[in-house]
């Protein structure tokens, strides 16, 4: 398949993670991404920042606050700090103690054969972050970048073109205006909101050769519907459930 990978199910979609297992799981710790790739899943998928001391911090918004109730930038602060943050009770009560990781520490516990995708949420200034924590990291081939920036999506795609790079989008209008120039600048694929995709746009992507993703998918008949479509991968906050009906199709 697209990403290397065994198909892991009769229609050949990456199953991918969303957060983690999300669903379950407090979004973007290590713990839901273990529990993701435990059920199941190929990849799973987290959103990155920057951080004040040029680290890299795993979380969804550009403030701590929803998901872990202390209000810190996360580019104004230091790891140190956003490390003792709690972004598990949040969810529920048994999640206490769950720390906010760092790409690291997300890095660490991915098995052998499954991926991670890397949503880059800030802009080109994580690029040269990035290039020296993967410099020879064992688990530099396991990565796949996705940004909706077409700035630093395209970075990304300059600064590891061994890897691959999907520009996200939730816009058709957007997405034709620059399909010439995803294929010319070398990225990888699309990835979009699952409900702009049809039977056409899949089709046209693979005779250009792109890769095409989607997000976020957690109702099986949408899975279903993506996948006898031909679609590469299926981003859910339910990859064990969604993972369970497809290869009983
Ligand atoms: O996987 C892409 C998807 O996560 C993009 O939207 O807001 O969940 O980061 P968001
Ligand atoms: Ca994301």
């Amino acid at each position: 398949s697209l990403v290397g990978l065994t198909a892991a199910n009769s229609q050949n979609a990456l199953i991918i993670g969303h957060r983690g297992a999300s669903y379950v799981y407090p979004e973007n710790t290590t713990l839901s991404a273990v529990k993701a790739w435990e059920e199941g899943a190929d990849a799973v998928e987290i959103d990155v920042y920057p951080t004040a001391d040029g680290k890299i911090a795993v979380l969804h918004d550009r403030t701590t606050k929803r998901t872990t109730g202390a209000d810190y930038k996360v580019s104004e602060t230091s790891s140190d700090v956003l490390t003792k943050l709690d972004a598990g009770k949040w969810k529920a009560p048994q999640f206490e103690g769950e720390r906010l990781p760092l790409l690291t520490d997300i890095l660490e516990v991915i098995p052998r054969y499954k991926k991670l995708v890397v949503e880059v949420k800030s802009g080109s200034e994580i690029v040269p972050i990035l290039k020296s924590l993967l410099e020879d990291h064992p688990k530099r081939s396991q990565i796949i970048f996705i940004a909706f920036g077409w700035e630093v999506i395209n970075d990304l795609k300059n600064e590891f073109p061994d890897l691959p790079c999907f520009w996200l989008s939730s816009k058709k209008a957007d997405v034709a205006a620059r399909w010439e120039s995803v294929k010319s600048n070398g990225l990888d694929g699309i990835n979009l909101h699952h409900s702009i995709i049809d039977q056409d746009l899949i089709n046209q992507a693979h005779k250009d050769d792109l890769g095409i993703l989607c997000w976020t998918v957690n109702k099986v008949e949408d899975a279903r519907r993506l996948a006898h479509m031909g679609i590469d991968g299926i981003t859910t906050d339910r990859p064990g459930y969604i993972r369970k009906h497809l290869l009983s199709d």
